[in-house]
Protein backbone atom coordinates (compact mmCIF):
# COMPACT_ATOMS: atom_id res chain seq x y z
CA UNK A 1 0.00 0.00 0.00
CA UNK A 2 0.93 3.69 -1.11
CA UNK A 3 -0.29 6.47 0.29
CA UNK A 4 -2.02 8.83 -2.36
CA UNK A 5 0.09 12.45 -1.97
CA UNK A 6 -3.23 14.32 -2.91
CA UNK A 7 -5.13 13.27 -0.42
CA UNK A 8 -3.23 11.22 2.27
CA UNK A 9 -5.62 8.77 2.02
CA UNK A 10 -4.53 5.06 1.47
CA UNK A 11 -3.74 3.94 -2.28
CA UNK A 12 -3.78 0.24 -2.99
CA UNK A 13 -4.03 0.69 -6.73
CA UNK A 14 -1.12 -0.41 -8.60
CA UNK A 15 -0.19 -1.60 -12.38
CA UNK A 16 -0.81 -5.02 -11.94
CA UNK A 17 -4.48 -4.72 -10.29
CA UNK A 18 -5.24 -2.18 -13.62
CA UNK A 19 -4.24 -5.20 -15.48
CA UNK A 20 -6.06 -7.94 -14.25
CA UNK A 21 -9.04 -5.35 -14.07
CA UNK A 22 -9.19 -5.45 -17.75
CA UNK A 23 -8.81 -9.18 -18.02
CA UNK A 24 -11.34 -10.03 -15.35
CA UNK A 25 -14.28 -7.74 -15.32
CA UNK A 26 -16.53 -8.18 -18.08
CA UNK A 27 -18.04 -5.25 -20.27
CA UNK A 28 -21.97 -6.37 -19.39
CA UNK A 29 -23.34 -6.10 -15.48
CA UNK A 30 -26.20 -7.96 -14.02
CA UNK A 31 -29.42 -5.65 -13.67
CA UNK A 32 -31.94 -6.68 -11.20
CA UNK A 33 -35.13 -5.36 -10.58
CA UNK A 34 -36.39 -3.18 -7.19
CA UNK A 35 -38.81 -6.00 -6.96
CA UNK A 36 -36.23 -9.26 -7.23
CA UNK A 37 -33.72 -6.37 -4.64
CA UNK A 38 -37.20 -6.20 -2.22
CA UNK A 39 -38.42 -10.11 -2.70
CA UNK A 40 -34.90 -11.96 -2.49
CA UNK A 41 -32.25 -10.22 -1.51
CA UNK A 42 -33.50 -7.67 1.22
CA UNK A 43 -37.12 -9.92 2.32
CA UNK A 44 -34.58 -9.43 5.79
CA UNK A 45 -31.52 -8.52 6.91
CA UNK A 46 -28.97 -10.91 6.49
CA UNK A 47 -27.22 -9.68 3.51
CA UNK A 48 -26.96 -6.18 5.09
CA UNK A 49 -25.58 -7.14 8.35
CA UNK A 50 -23.06 -9.68 6.57
CA UNK A 51 -21.91 -6.96 4.03
CA UNK A 52 -21.85 -4.47 6.87
CA UNK A 53 -19.99 -6.76 9.19
CA UNK A 54 -17.15 -7.69 7.29
CA UNK A 55 -16.68 -4.56 5.59
CA UNK A 56 -16.06 -2.81 8.62
CA UNK A 57 -13.75 -5.46 10.40
CA UNK A 58 -11.85 -6.21 7.90
CA UNK A 59 -11.21 -3.09 6.21
CA UNK A 60 -7.61 -1.74 6.34
CA UNK A 61 -8.00 2.47 5.76
CA UNK A 62 -8.50 3.85 9.17
CA UNK A 63 -11.21 6.17 7.86
CA UNK A 64 -14.48 4.02 7.34
CA UNK A 65 -16.93 4.16 4.78
CA UNK A 66 -19.13 6.25 7.85
CA UNK A 67 -16.00 8.67 8.22
CA UNK A 68 -16.07 9.74 4.43
CA UNK A 69 -19.62 10.26 4.42
CA UNK A 70 -19.64 12.42 7.40
CA UNK A 71 -17.15 14.32 5.92
CA UNK A 72 -18.36 14.97 2.74
CA UNK A 73 -21.78 15.73 3.83
CA UNK A 74 -20.95 18.87 5.80
CA UNK A 75 -23.57 18.87 8.80
CA UNK A 76 -24.05 22.23 10.80
CA UNK A 77 -26.16 19.51 13.27
CA UNK A 78 -28.97 21.51 11.67
CA UNK A 79 -30.26 19.33 8.92
CA UNK A 80 -33.40 17.92 7.41
CA UNK A 81 -31.91 14.36 5.77
CA UNK A 82 -33.60 12.42 3.72
CA UNK A 83 -32.06 9.05 2.89
CA UNK A 84 -33.25 7.03 -0.22
CA UNK A 85 -32.71 3.22 0.18
CA UNK A 86 -31.68 3.67 3.73
CA UNK A 87 -31.94 -0.01 4.53
CA UNK A 88 -31.29 -1.20 8.77
CA UNK A 89 -30.37 2.65 9.46
CA UNK A 90 -26.58 1.35 9.72
CA UNK A 91 -25.07 4.84 8.15
CA UNK A 92 -27.77 6.61 10.06
CA UNK A 93 -27.36 5.51 13.30
CA UNK A 94 -23.53 7.00 13.02
CA UNK A 95 -25.21 10.12 11.47
CA UNK A 96 -27.42 11.04 13.69
CA UNK A 97 -25.33 12.43 16.67
CA UNK A 98 -23.69 14.72 13.76
CA UNK A 99 -27.80 15.70 13.45
CA UNK A 100 -28.38 16.93 16.58
CA UNK A 101 -30.53 19.66 15.86
CA UNK A 102 -31.88 18.32 12.65
CA UNK A 103 -34.88 15.44 11.36
CA UNK A 104 -33.96 12.06 9.79
CA UNK A 105 -36.24 10.44 7.02
CA UNK A 106 -35.42 7.42 5.68
CA UNK A 107 -37.40 5.69 2.60
CA UNK A 108 -37.04 2.03 1.58
CA UNK A 109 -39.19 0.16 -0.32
CA UNK A 110 -37.93 -3.26 1.47
CA UNK A 111 -40.53 -3.41 4.93
CA UNK A 112 -38.53 -5.65 6.80
CA UNK A 113 -35.10 -3.31 6.53
CA UNK A 114 -37.60 -1.00 7.03
CA UNK A 115 -38.49 -2.32 10.15
CA UNK A 116 -35.62 -2.63 11.45
CA UNK A 117 -34.09 0.60 10.59
CA UNK A 118 -37.34 1.94 12.95
CA UNK A 119 -36.34 -0.37 15.70
CA UNK A 120 -32.45 0.58 15.78
CA UNK A 121 -33.21 4.61 15.60
CA UNK A 122 -36.61 4.12 18.36
CA UNK A 123 -35.99 6.63 21.03
CA UNK A 124 -33.11 8.68 20.20
CA UNK A 125 -33.04 12.24 20.50
CA UNK A 126 -33.44 13.09 16.39
CA UNK A 127 -37.18 13.19 14.84
CA UNK A 128 -36.99 10.20 12.30
CA UNK A 129 -39.82 9.25 9.87
CA UNK A 130 -40.02 5.96 8.08
CA UNK A 131 -41.37 5.88 4.56
CA UNK A 132 -42.19 2.94 2.95
CA UNK A 133 -41.93 3.84 -1.14
CA UNK A 134 -39.57 3.67 -3.99
CA UNK A 135 -36.90 6.30 -4.57
CA UNK A 136 -38.54 7.21 -8.09
CA UNK A 137 -41.43 8.74 -6.44
CA UNK A 138 -41.34 11.09 -3.78
CA UNK A 139 -44.99 12.65 -4.32
CA UNK A 140 -45.39 12.15 -0.03
CA UNK A 141 -42.92 14.59 0.14
CA UNK A 142 -43.36 18.58 -0.21
CA UNK A 143 -41.12 20.82 -2.68
CA UNK A 144 -37.30 22.23 -0.70
CA UNK A 145 -38.09 20.28 2.13
CA UNK A 146 -34.25 18.96 2.34
CA UNK A 147 -31.04 19.69 2.90
CA UNK A 148 -29.31 16.76 2.28
CA UNK A 149 -30.46 14.21 0.30
CA UNK A 150 -28.59 10.60 0.29
CA UNK A 151 -28.25 7.50 -2.10
CA UNK A 152 -26.01 5.55 -0.70
CA UNK A 153 -25.02 2.25 -2.52
CA UNK A 154 -29.06 1.84 -3.71
CA UNK A 155 -29.53 3.43 -6.62
CA UNK A 156 -28.81 0.63 -9.30
CA UNK A 157 -32.26 -0.84 -8.21
CA UNK A 158 -34.45 2.08 -9.24
CA UNK A 159 -36.57 1.55 -12.14
CA UNK A 160 -37.10 5.25 -13.38
CA UNK A 161 -33.34 7.21 -12.41
CA UNK A 162 -34.62 10.20 -14.70
CA UNK A 163 -37.52 10.82 -12.41
CA UNK A 164 -36.03 10.14 -9.12
CA UNK A 165 -32.99 12.59 -9.60
CA UNK A 166 -36.21 15.32 -11.42
CA UNK A 167 -37.64 14.04 -7.77
CA UNK A 168 -34.52 14.69 -5.24
CA UNK A 169 -33.84 17.97 -7.30
CA UNK A 170 -38.20 19.24 -6.12
CA UNK A 171 -37.62 17.92 -2.50
CA UNK A 172 -34.15 19.42 -2.20
CA UNK A 173 -33.42 22.76 -0.81
CA UNK A 174 -31.53 26.06 -2.50
CA UNK A 175 -27.78 24.74 -1.26
CA UNK A 176 -28.92 21.81 -0.74
CA UNK A 177 -26.35 18.80 -1.12
CA UNK A 178 -27.64 15.03 -3.09
CA UNK A 179 -24.52 12.70 -1.98
CA UNK A 180 -25.27 9.52 -3.91
CA UNK A 181 -22.47 6.62 -2.99
CA UNK A 182 -21.76 3.78 -5.38
CA UNK A 183 -18.64 1.75 -6.86
CA UNK A 184 -16.23 1.18 -9.56
CA UNK A 185 -16.76 -1.57 -11.51
CA UNK A 186 -13.77 -3.34 -10.62
CA UNK A 187 -14.14 -2.95 -6.92
CA UNK A 188 -13.43 -6.14 -5.40
CA UNK A 189 -11.47 -7.35 -8.24
CA UNK A 190 -9.98 -10.41 -6.46
CA UNK A 191 -13.39 -11.79 -5.20
CA UNK A 192 -14.30 -11.48 -8.88
CA UNK A 193 -11.17 -12.95 -10.62
CA UNK A 194 -11.70 -15.63 -7.98
CA UNK A 195 -15.18 -16.27 -8.62
CA UNK A 196 -15.12 -16.41 -12.45
CA UNK A 197 -11.71 -18.65 -12.33
CA UNK A 198 -13.89 -21.25 -10.79
CA UNK A 199 -16.75 -20.41 -13.01
CA UNK A 200 -14.49 -21.03 -16.02
CA UNK A 201 -12.78 -23.91 -14.51
CA UNK A 202 -16.36 -25.93 -14.51
CA UNK A 203 -17.73 -24.51 -17.58
CA UNK A 204 -20.83 -22.50 -16.25
CA UNK A 205 -23.19 -20.78 -18.60
CA UNK A 206 -21.59 -17.73 -20.07
CA UNK A 207 -24.57 -15.45 -19.05
CA UNK A 208 -23.25 -15.89 -15.41
CA UNK A 209 -19.97 -13.71 -16.52
CA UNK A 210 -21.55 -9.80 -15.41
CA UNK A 211 -19.68 -7.68 -13.20
CA UNK A 212 -21.93 -6.09 -10.56
CA UNK A 213 -25.28 -4.65 -11.28
CA UNK A 214 -23.80 -1.35 -10.20
CA UNK A 215 -22.47 -0.65 -13.58
CA UNK A 216 -25.53 0.84 -13.56
CA UNK A 217 -24.88 3.78 -12.40
CA UNK A 218 -20.79 3.08 -11.58
CA UNK A 219 -18.01 5.74 -10.36
CA UNK A 220 -17.49 5.32 -14.08
CA UNK A 221 -20.05 6.64 -16.12
CA UNK A 222 -22.26 8.35 -13.08
CA UNK A 223 -20.77 12.00 -13.87
CA UNK A 224 -22.17 11.63 -17.21
CA UNK A 225 -25.97 10.69 -16.06
CA UNK A 226 -25.87 12.93 -12.61
CA UNK A 227 -24.38 15.57 -14.95
CA UNK A 228 -28.29 15.71 -17.23
CA UNK A 229 -30.15 16.39 -13.58
CA UNK A 230 -27.90 18.68 -11.63
CA UNK A 231 -25.36 21.83 -12.13
CA UNK A 232 -22.29 20.59 -10.01
CA UNK A 233 -21.30 16.84 -9.96
CA UNK A 234 -18.11 16.35 -7.82
CA UNK A 235 -16.79 12.79 -7.44
CA UNK A 236 -14.77 11.70 -4.22
CA UNK A 237 -13.38 8.34 -4.59
CA UNK A 238 -11.74 6.68 -1.72
CA UNK A 239 -10.21 2.72 -1.68
CA UNK A 240 -9.96 0.33 0.82
CA UNK A 241 -8.73 -3.16 1.08
CA UNK A 242 -10.41 -5.93 3.15
CA UNK A 243 -7.69 -8.28 4.20
CA UNK A 244 -8.74 -11.74 5.61
CA UNK A 245 -6.46 -14.46 7.32
CA UNK A 246 -9.38 -16.96 7.84
CA UNK A 247 -11.35 -18.18 4.61
CA UNK A 248 -14.31 -18.11 6.96
CA UNK A 249 -15.59 -14.42 7.17
CA UNK A 250 -14.92 -13.96 3.79
CA UNK A 251 -16.94 -17.13 2.28
CA UNK A 252 -19.80 -15.86 4.03
CA UNK A 253 -19.60 -12.69 2.32
CA UNK A 254 -18.99 -13.98 -1.09
CA UNK A 255 -22.19 -16.47 -0.17
CA UNK A 256 -24.59 -14.45 1.34
CA UNK A 257 -23.44 -11.08 1.00
CA UNK A 258 -23.10 -11.18 -2.93
CA UNK A 259 -24.85 -14.04 -3.53
CA UNK A 260 -21.94 -15.77 -5.12
CA UNK A 261 -21.09 -13.07 -7.13
CA UNK A 262 -25.34 -12.59 -8.39
CA UNK A 263 -24.70 -16.33 -9.58
CA UNK A 264 -27.50 -17.64 -7.01
CA UNK A 265 -29.58 -14.28 -7.33
CA UNK A 266 -32.24 -15.55 -9.15
CA UNK A 267 -33.86 -19.08 -8.67
CA UNK A 268 -32.13 -20.81 -12.00
CA UNK A 269 -33.08 -23.97 -12.66
CA UNK A 270 -29.85 -25.16 -14.27
CA UNK A 271 -27.58 -24.81 -11.40
CA UNK A 272 -28.53 -26.83 -8.65
CA UNK A 273 -27.23 -27.20 -5.07
CA UNK A 274 -24.24 -29.52 -6.12
CA UNK A 275 -22.93 -26.59 -8.67
CA UNK A 276 -22.97 -24.11 -5.95
CA UNK A 277 -21.22 -26.56 -3.40
CA UNK A 278 -18.27 -26.92 -5.93
CA UNK A 279 -17.96 -23.19 -6.91
CA UNK A 280 -17.56 -22.74 -3.04
CA UNK A 281 -15.00 -25.49 -2.67
CA UNK A 282 -13.57 -24.16 -5.51
CA UNK A 283 -13.25 -20.33 -4.59
CA UNK A 284 -12.58 -21.17 -0.95
CA UNK A 285 -9.22 -23.30 -2.15
CA UNK A 286 -8.12 -20.11 -4.11
CA UNK A 287 -8.52 -18.05 -1.06
CA UNK A 288 -6.63 -20.80 1.09
CA UNK A 289 -3.89 -20.44 -1.54
CA UNK A 290 -3.68 -16.73 -1.29
CA UNK A 291 -3.51 -16.78 2.93
CA UNK A 292 -1.02 -19.51 2.37
CA UNK A 293 1.18 -17.47 0.08
CA UNK A 294 0.69 -13.53 0.97
CA UNK A 295 -0.54 -14.19 4.72
CA UNK A 296 -4.04 -12.83 4.02
CA UNK A 297 -6.70 -13.12 1.14
CA UNK A 298 -6.95 -9.02 -0.24
CA UNK A 299 -10.09 -7.83 -1.57
CA UNK A 300 -9.29 -4.31 -2.97
CA UNK A 301 -12.28 -1.61 -3.26
CA UNK A 302 -12.44 1.65 -5.48
CA UNK A 303 -15.54 3.16 -4.00
CA UNK A 304 -17.21 6.99 -3.64
CA UNK A 305 -19.29 9.39 -3.34
CA UNK A 306 -21.24 12.43 -6.37
CA UNK A 307 -21.80 15.31 -4.40
CA UNK A 308 -24.67 16.80 -6.60
CA UNK A 309 -25.60 20.52 -5.94
C1 LIG B 1 -27.30 -2.35 -0.52
S1 LIG B 1 -28.68 -1.69 0.38
C2 LIG B 1 -27.98 -0.13 0.93
C3 LIG B 1 -28.58 0.32 2.25
C4 LIG B 1 -28.02 1.63 2.79
N1 LIG B 1 -28.19 2.73 1.89
C5 LIG B 1 -26.56 1.48 3.17
O1 LIG B 1 -25.70 2.08 2.47
O2 LIG B 1 -26.26 0.77 4.14
C6 LIG B 1 -29.83 -1.21 -0.87
C7 LIG B 1 -31.16 -0.74 -0.27
O3 LIG B 1 -31.97 -0.16 -1.32
C8 LIG B 1 -33.31 -0.57 -1.11
N2 LIG B 1 -34.03 -0.40 -2.39
C9 LIG B 1 -34.01 -1.17 -3.50
N3 LIG B 1 -34.78 -0.65 -4.46
C10 LIG B 1 -35.31 0.51 -3.96
C11 LIG B 1 -36.18 1.50 -4.46
N4 LIG B 1 -36.67 1.42 -5.71
N5 LIG B 1 -36.49 2.53 -3.66
C12 LIG B 1 -36.03 2.61 -2.39
N6 LIG B 1 -35.20 1.70 -1.86
C13 LIG B 1 -34.84 0.66 -2.64
C14 LIG B 1 -33.19 -1.98 -0.61
O4 LIG B 1 -34.36 -2.42 0.02
C15 LIG B 1 -31.99 -1.87 0.33
O5 LIG B 1 -32.38 -1.54 1.63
Amino acid sequence: MTTNPETTEPNFRTPQLDALARGVIPAEHFTFSTETARERFFKDTSMLDVKQDVHNRFRTNPQSMIGHMIANLELTGAEDLLDLGCGNAFVLEHLRPHLAGGTITGLDNAPAVLQAARHRMHGTATPCRWIEGSADDLSMLGDHAFDRVMANYMIHYVPDLDRCFTEVRRVMRPGGLFHLTTDRPDSMLEMYDAHFASLREMGAPVDLFKATPKGRLSLDNGAGILGQHFEQVRKVVWQDQLRFTDPGPFMRFYEVGHNHCCASSEPDERLDEAFFTELRDRVRAKVVAAIEQNGHFAVTKFTGTFLCR
